[in-house]
């Protein structure tokens, strides 16, 4: 190590010195809960938006928001921009301008991307031309090229900076409790041929990728059900040799009722763990990718509120970190307003859903300290 002149040691206390009190006496910046993670082998990360119409949005645009984006994470997932109905407003066209935005302003911040998602598997989040599509004479012939080409095109546009994938996001009929249908599948002929040529397509053009199986079942009581059939299609994939690499699991936690021995949402730890144990019993990896706490079970008293959630919140971080299997971990938002839950699972008393690391002020929360004190106790 080069020792410092007396003169660039004096200069530097004059510098010190010339700083204002607050900043003299701030405390060091707390470590990112993406350096946190790392501690752990794993990167922190956050759903972010392409939004030019508003910086008032959890979005790019919004200096307040990216800032506090590229102070935590590591890595950002786009909410939306890459989604069939964001890039295909027509069977013949792409449209790429705003996860080209999304993905410049994370490389030119030295973030990382993960890709969310090649197809989610559902009529209603299908493009409105894709549910009514005339697959003319050879249906499957035409799905086969119509999913191939997608997977193709954005895997080769983006496959230098997305390393990990959401090849299939909750393709699960809850009413049937098997594999969903849609117009894609009707015309290959079963929902599983549709998926497994989905990861099989993706394999072949980007090799060294991780591909995800990405879906919101979940530690409540409400989800046992999504975890039998979600474990039955994990088989399925192993049983055809379906290239998946691990299981995306959302994370976004819910209490919508209280389990008075804990004071917090009621979840069934034993049937959690063995739901795990079974997946990466059968080899698959874990990510956390979308993580949020729905707080609708809650009273409206925000400091209440907040040491429950941060409570719930370690309960399932502790839970989630003891898997080395466990890779990535993501929020789905920083910022409490900026939250999908504020308009999809709104309170009953009208008060903002406490979902995120953040609230509006960009003040961290309670939540924020569990996230990281489950960090570095479980390194
Ligand atoms: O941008 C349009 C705006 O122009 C229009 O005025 C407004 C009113 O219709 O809609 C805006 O688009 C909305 C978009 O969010 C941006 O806010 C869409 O209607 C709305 O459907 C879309 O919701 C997204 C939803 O996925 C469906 O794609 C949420 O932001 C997004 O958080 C949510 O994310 C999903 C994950 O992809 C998968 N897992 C669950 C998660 C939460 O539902």
């Amino acid at each position: 190590m080069i020792e410092p002149t007396r003169r660039q040691t004096l200069g530097g206390l004059a510098a010190l010195a010339a700083l204002p009190a607050s900043v003299r006496a701030a405390p060091p910046a707390p470590a990112s809960l993406d350096a946190l993670a790392r501690k752990g082998g794993r990167r922190f990360g956050s759903a972010i938006a392409w939004n030019p119409r508003s910086m008032d949005s959890g979005s790019v645009q919004n200096p307040a928001y990216a800032a506090l984006v590229r102070r935590e994470c590591g890595l950002v997932v786009p909410e939306n921009e890459m989604k069939w109905q964001w890039l295909r407003k027509s069977p013949d066209s792409f449209d790429f301008s705003a996860m080209d935005g999304i993905v410049g302003w994370a490389k030119a911040s030295g973030l990382a991307v993960r890709g969310h998602t090649l197809l989610w598997h559902r009529p209603k989040w299908f493009p409105g031309w894709l549910n009514k599509y005339d697959f003319g004479a050879n249906p499957a012939t035409e799905a086969e090229r119509l999913l191939t080409t997608h997977i193709r095109t954005v895997t080769a546009r983006y496959g230098a900076i997305i390393k990990s994938w959401d090849v299939v996001n909750e393709a699960i009929d809850h009413d049937r409790n098997a594999p969903i249908e849609t117009s894609l599948s009707r015309a290959m002929g079963s929902p599983e041929a549709v998926l497994d040529l989905a990861f099989h397509t993706a394999r072949e053009a980007a090799p060294g990728a991780e591909l995800v199986y990405n879906d919101y079942m979940s530690w409540e009581p409400a989800h046992a059900k999504h975890c039998a059939d979600v474990l039955r299609l994990l088989e399925g994939f192993r049983k055809r040799g379906t290239p998946v690499d691990a299981l995306g699991i959302q994370s976004h936690i819910e209490m919508f009722s209280l389990d008075p021995a804990t004071g917090v949402g009621p979840y069934r730890e034993r049937e959690w763990r063995a739901f795990l144990d079974e997946v990466v019993g059968m080899g698959y990896r874990l990510l956390i990718t979308e993580f949020d706490v729905k707080d609708k079970a809650l009273p409206s008293d925000v400091a209440v509120r907040d040491a429950k959630i941060a409570d719930y919140t370690r309960r399932y971080f502790d839970l989630m970190l003891g898997y080395e299997q466990l890779g990535d971990i993501l929020a789905w938002g920083m910022v409490d307003k900026y939250s999908w839950l504020q308009g999809f699972a709104p309170r009953d008393d009208g008060r903002e859903v406490r979902a995120c690391p953040y609230d509006d002020a960009y003040a961290a929360k309670p939540m924020r300290a569990a996230i990281a004190a489950s960090f570095a106790a479980t390194g």
